[in-house]
C-alpha cells in the first residue's frame, strides 16, 4: 500500500511520439508570444513564493534570484537569464516542450544547458501540475544554478546518467537528484533551509517541509537516499538533509559503481522508513501520509462496494 509510484519525473522520460523537430528537443521559447494571463499565472506565483522564501529558502537561493532578471510582471526571457547565467556559471536555460527523454536531458546537463519547459500551467492548477512548468523550471532551479557548487553537481549529474542507464541503475541515481535538487534541504544560520527546486517552486511544500511535524529530516547520506522510494504525487514522506552546498560538490568526485553495487544488494526502503542508523533532526509523526492513506484506502473500499451492487 504505502508503495510510492516512483516514476521518473523533472525532465525525464517524455514519449517518443513529442519529439520535436530538433534531435535535442530544444525550442524556441517564444517569449513574445506569451498572452497577457500567462505572465498573470507567473506573477501569482513569483509573489506568493517571493514573501515566502525569504528565511526559508537558503542564502544561496536569494542571492541568485536577486542577480538574475526576474521579476514579478513578466515570465522571463531564457536569453536574458542565459547571459547573466553564463557569466557567473557557465550555464543556460533552454526551452523545451516538457519532459524530454533521459539521454536528451542528461547531454544538456553534461553540457551545462539547462532544459525548461516552456509553458506555464493554467490559473486553476497553481498548486499542481503534471509537468514542470516554466515556473518550476526557471523560479525553482535557476537561482541555484548560480551557485557554482550547485551547478558543478548538476553537471556531475548528467554524466553520471548515462553511466547509470548502461549500468541499469537509473533508478538509484535519480533518487539523489529527487532528494538534493527537487527536494533537497540544507543546515544553515543553526536551522533548516530550503535548495531543492521542487520545494522552492511549490507554497505549500515550502511550509510543509520546514514547518510541518508529520515528515521525517533525515540527515543526507548517499547510499541511504539511494535506497530510498520517493513520492512523485505528494509532498515527500522524508527530507534528505546536507551540510552545506559543498557537500554536493564532494558527492561528485565519488565514483558510484561500487556504491550501486551494495546498495543493490541492501534492497530498497520506503518513503518514510526510519533507520537506527540515521542522524534525525526531525523524527516525523508520519500524521499526514497515514490519513491520506486512510482516506484512499476509504475510496478505494467505496469502489469495491459499488462495484459488488452493481
Ligand atoms: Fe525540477
Amino acid at each position: 500500500m504505502n508503495a510510492a509510484p516512483e516514476k521518473t519525473k523533472h525532465g525525464l522520460a517524455a514519449g517518443l511520439e513529442a519529439a520535436p523537430e530538433n534531435p535535442d528537443w530544444t525550442i524556441d521559447q517564444g517569449w513574445e508570444r506569451y498572452s497577457a494571463e500567462e505572465h498573470g499565472v507567473w506573477k501569482t506565483l513569483f509573489e506568493r513564493q517571493s514573501k515566502l522564501l525569504p528565511g526559508r529558502a537558503c542564502r544561496a537561493f536569494v542571492e541568485g534570484m536577486q542577480q538574475l532578471p526576474m521579476r514579478a510582471d513578466e515570465i522571463p526571457d531564457f536569453r536574458r537569464v542565459s547571459d547573466v547565467l553564463m557569466k557567473h556559471t557557465g550555464w543556460q536555460v533552454v526551452a523545451v516542450p516538457g519532459l524530454v527523454p533521459d539521454d536528451v536531458f542528461f547531454d544538456h546537463l553534461a553540457n551545462r544547458r539547462f532544459p525548461a519547459g516552456q509553458f506555464i500551467r493554467k490559473p486553476h492548477e497553481l498548486d499542481y501540475l503534471e509537468e514542470p512548468d516554466v515556473f518550476h523550471d526557471v523560479f525553482g532551479h535557476v537561482p541555484m544554478l548560480m551557485n557554482p557548487a550547485l551547478a558543478d553537481f548538476i553537471q556531475a549529474y548528467g554524466q553520471g546518467g548515462m553511466r547509470a542507464k548502461e549500468l541499469g541503475v537509473l533508478d538509484k541515481l535519480a533518487r539523489v537528484y529527487w532528494y538534493t535538487v527537487e527536494f533537497g534541504l540544507l543546515q544553515e544560520d543553526g536551522g533548516l533551509r530550503i535548495y531543492g527546486a521542487g520545494i522552492a517552486s511549490s507554497r505549500t511544500e515550502s511550509l510543509f517541509c520546514l514547518e510541518d511535524p508529520s515528515p521525517n529530516r533525515i540527515r543526507f547520506d548517499l547510499e541511504r537516499v539511494m535506497r530510498t522510494r520517493y513520492r512523485i504525487d505528494d509532498f515527500q514522506e522524508s527530507y534528505f538533509v546536507i551540510r552545506d552546498l559543498d557537500e554536493l560538490l564532494e558527492l561528485a568526485q565519488i565514483d558510484f559503481a561500487p556504491i550501486y553495487q551494495r546498495v543493490g544488494q541492501a534492497g530498497d526502503l520506503q518513503p518514510g522508513e526510519v533507520l537506527e542508523s540515521d542522524q534525525l533532526f526531525t523524527r516525523g509523526s508520519g500524521d499526514y501520509h497515514r490519513a491520506r492513506r486512510a482516506a484512499a484506502n476509504a475510496s478505494t473500499d467505496a469502489d469495491t462496494d459499488a462495484a459488488a451492487r452493481t
